[in-house]
């Protein structure tokens, strides 16, 4: 027997909350802690889309509790996230040691840990987020991709349609909830191609139409191969989508040198080599 991470529950008083991220592949992304907090709760809410997760994570404490029948095409995704939320408070309130858990990252595209943890914290609770393997991670390792070379931006692809943004297109753009892109009534599982094509609309002011994505699904069990699909910018209304898929656009030109900024730059190396400042 493993000695836990957490220390058992030693009945406190008040309650406390903490969410964790199971990773994106099952059995293999969850890391220590998390499973700590999920072994020692008295209570674990299910956040996942996965079936197959819950059996393993019944394995892990008993009490576990599916969040997905919360879900309803037609119902506000926003209603479904406060129910969540008021859920997983009515345990902390009740004294109990809760813990939340998400597929992926907690905190990523996530809306009901965030909040659960701030409704915690300003009532007095103790509340944690332990982070998690992302879609983002799994990414760049499976695309070879290292953000800080050019730059990556990260839009929820409906809010790129919805506000003005300003798009960089000499670094990667990565672009998530593409399956449902230009929902705005929060309470559809999927759009079709006629939406993606406004989003493609929308990035041909910034790439050609011939510029090629990449269309990704990491991993979800051991068993499976990572899903890489490479299409022209054009072609993206006519892939198959799901609600698992996230989009890549990688850099389309290289960034100006910023004259102004160089030689601004070059004039402190001379003031700094003649020991006038540090
Ligand atoms: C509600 S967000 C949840 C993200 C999650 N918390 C994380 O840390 O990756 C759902 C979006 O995550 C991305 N996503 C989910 N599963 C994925 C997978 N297997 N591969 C790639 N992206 C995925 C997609 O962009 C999807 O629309």
């Amino acid at each position: 027997m493993t000695t836990p991470l957490i220390p058992p529950s030693t009945k406190p008083s008040r309650g406390s909350i903490a969410c964790v991220g199971m990773g994106m592949t099952l059995g293999s992304h969850l890391t220590p802690l998390s499973r700590s907090h999920i072994e020692q709760a008295d209570v674990v809410f299910a956040g996942l889309s996965d079936g197959i997760v819950e059996i393993w994570l019944k394995r892990m404490n008993d009490d576990v509790r599916s969040l997905q029948p919360y879900y309803k095409e037609g119902k506000s995704r926003l209603q479904t996230y406060r129910q969540w939320v008021d859920l997983m408070m009515d345990e902390v309130r009740a004294g109990k040691r809760v813990c939340g858990v998400f597929y992926g990252h907690p905190g990523i595209f996530a809306w009901s840990p965030h909040k659960v943890i701030e409704v915690a914290r300003a009532e007095g609770f103790d509340a944690h987020m332990e982070p998690g393997v992302s879609a983002e991670d799994c990414l760049y390792a499976d695309l070879g991709i290292d953000p800080g070379r050019f730059g990556c931006q990260h839009f929820e692809a409906s809010q790129l349609l919805l506000f003005e943004r300003r798009i960089d297109p000499t670094g990667y753009l990565v672009l998530w909830q593409v399956g449902l892109v230009g929902d705005q009534s929060l309470a559809r599982f999927q759009t079709g191609s006629a939406y993606r094509q406004v989003l493609v609309d929308l990035l041909a002011e910034d790439y050609p139409l011939d510029h090629e994505i990449i269309v990704y699904r990491a991993a979800t069990l051991p068993i499976e191969k990572p899903r890489v699909i490479r299409v022209a910018l054009r072609d993206l209304p006519e892939v198959k989508m799901t609600a698992e898929e996230t989009v890549v656009v990688p850099p389309v030109s290289t960034p100006k040198p910023n004259l102004a900024i160089r030689a601004r730059l070059d004039a402190l190396d001379k003031q700094h080599a003649q020991g006038e400042i540090a």
